[in-house]
């Protein structure tokens, strides 16, 4: 049978990966898609830049669209990144009749519901399960192999530099910049590294797994998304000596009231697997009413874990070249006329623990002040530590862990406290998890 031409519009990271991994294990690759996979041609910006793959067969070109275009390619792998040219270039691709994958998480996050629609209306497919968690098919379980579930709620360690840079500095004792650094170089941040350590890249994440598990339409402006920009070495210390871990999670839960979505740094107690998730890896934990918790666990970013996944689509397209559109996986799950609007809740609705850093004045009467603060507020304290003596300025950390409380009587109270004259910096407010 006739190959199938592959064009790919980007050789970085993932480009790169991907093109290593379809000529390496092209035999085995070609058994189980039912026919050769051929990369053709691929778009690049910089035409001299030496890549780390074998490009001697491939055409390349600095125009994307002359790719996405082209009448002998079958499929377009988008894997250039970024939200307005990726659009206009997929866009492209399925006006030309061809099957798009991509890894490209903002692009789907933000414009999936248009281009879902396009590609439906053109019986194609717009696979990407690259763009969440990485190697982890995870898209693959929620979209099929949980199809019989109810799902209740999922919670996932999403960014791979967000849980290396936590982890390093836990572990390394490394500073915060110099991880970041690191992150890059091993080609695990994004272009702009503020999606990553803004929480900004495991929004797009969590929205994109939420509308699949709920059967939503895509909604990443409903996600509440705080970074880790804020967390100091100390917290991190602190957490432990209490028995937690710091991590980055995204929550995605589904009750009576709406829609939970966030993204922000967690306290998670140590037994728990997701706390001992390390490094660049991801873990996404999936309730379903039918089968329980499940653990997904796997490389978050990286050139070959991604590449995986991206292949891994890739051969799913080419098995449905010759599949009856109308009975193709449907992109969120759901079928397009079946995704249903749900409430998404405010943050100020969530009721969860915390973790408190105040930097206060080391004077006598300071801590009954905050402890009246947070009792007006029904704000219980479960842990009360001041860490050692005032210094030469005269202040000291105090670390408060609560109960559960409402998140809006805790952000009002912090505020509260950030206004006493005994106060000497920002409140550190960290949520904790316990994951039930
Ligand atoms: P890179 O920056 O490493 O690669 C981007 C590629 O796109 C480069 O080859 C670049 O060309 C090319 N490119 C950029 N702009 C243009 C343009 N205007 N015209 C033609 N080519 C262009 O990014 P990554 O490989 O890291 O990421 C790619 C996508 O995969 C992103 O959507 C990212 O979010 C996603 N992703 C990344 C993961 C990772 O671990 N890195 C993991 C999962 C998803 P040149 O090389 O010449 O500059
Ligand atoms: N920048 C992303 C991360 C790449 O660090 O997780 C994988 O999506």
């Amino acid at each position: 049978m006739k190959p199938v031409n592959v064009g790919v519009i980007g050789l970085g990271t993932v480009g790169a990966g991907t093109v290593d991994v379809l000529s390496r294990n092209a035999a085995e690759i070609a058994r189980r898609a039912g026919r050769n996979i051929t990369v053709t041609h691929a778009a690049v910006r910089n035409l001299g830049r030496s890549r780390d793959c074998d490009i001697a067969a491939i055409s390349l070109t600095q125009d994307p669209f002359e790719v996405a275009s082209n009448p002998q390619i079958d499929v377009i792998l988008e894997l250039m990144g970024g939200e307005e040219l990726s659009f206009d270039v997929v866009a492209t691709a399925l006006r030309h009749g061809k099957h798009v994958v991509t890894a490209n998480k903002a692009l789907i996050a933000t414009r999936g519901n248009e281009l879902f629609a396009q590609a439906s209306e053109a019986g194609l497919v717009i696979a990407f399960e690259a763009a969440v968690a990485g190697g982890i098919p995870v898209i693959k379980v929620l979209r099929e192999s949980l199809a019989g579930n109810r799902i209740d709620s999922l919670a996932g360690i999403l960014n791979g530099t967000c849980n290396f840079i936590l982890t390093e500095i836990r572990e390394q004792g490394l500073e915060y910049d110099a991880m970041l650094s690191e992150a890059q170089r091993l080609g695990y941040a994004e272009a702009d590294p503020y999606f990553d350590v803004g929480g900004i890249d495991a929004a797009h994440k969590l929205s994109i797994l939420s509308s699949i598990a709920f059967g939503t339409h895509l909604n990443f402006n409903s996600v509440y998304i705080e970074g880790i920009e804020h967390i100091r070495q100390q917290d991190i210390v602190y957490a432990n000596e209490l028995g937690y871990r710091i991590k980055h999670l995204g929550i995605a839960r589904k009750d009576e009231r709406g829609l939970d979505l966030r993204v922000h740094p967690c306290l998670v107690q140590k037994s728990q697997l997701l706390a001992n998730v390390s490094g660049v890896m991801n873990a996404v934990l999936i309730h379903g009413d039918a089968v329980g918790a499940t653990l997904h666990y796997g490389a978050g970013a990286g050139a070959q874990p991604t590449a995986s996944a991206v292949v891994a689509d890739l051969v799913d397209v080419v098995r449905t070249l010759t599949a009856d559109p109308g009975n193709r996986v449907p992109h969120l799950a759901f079928q397009p006329d079946e995704l249903a609007e749900l409430k998404s809740l405010p943050i100020t609705a969530i009721e969860c623990a915390h973790y408190l850093r105040l930097t206060v004045r080391d004077e006598p009467g300071v801590l009954a002040e905050v402890t009246r603060i947070l009792g007006q507020r029904r704000v219980s304290i479960k842990v009360i530590s001041q860490k050692g003596f005032g210094g030469d300025d005269g202040v000291v950390p105090v670390v408060i862990v609560t109960h559960h409380a409402r998140e809006a009587d805790v952000a009002s109270a912090v505020t509260e406290i950030e206004d006493l004259d005994a106060s000497a910096a920002a409140v550190v407010r960290i949520r904790l998890e316990t994951l039930d």
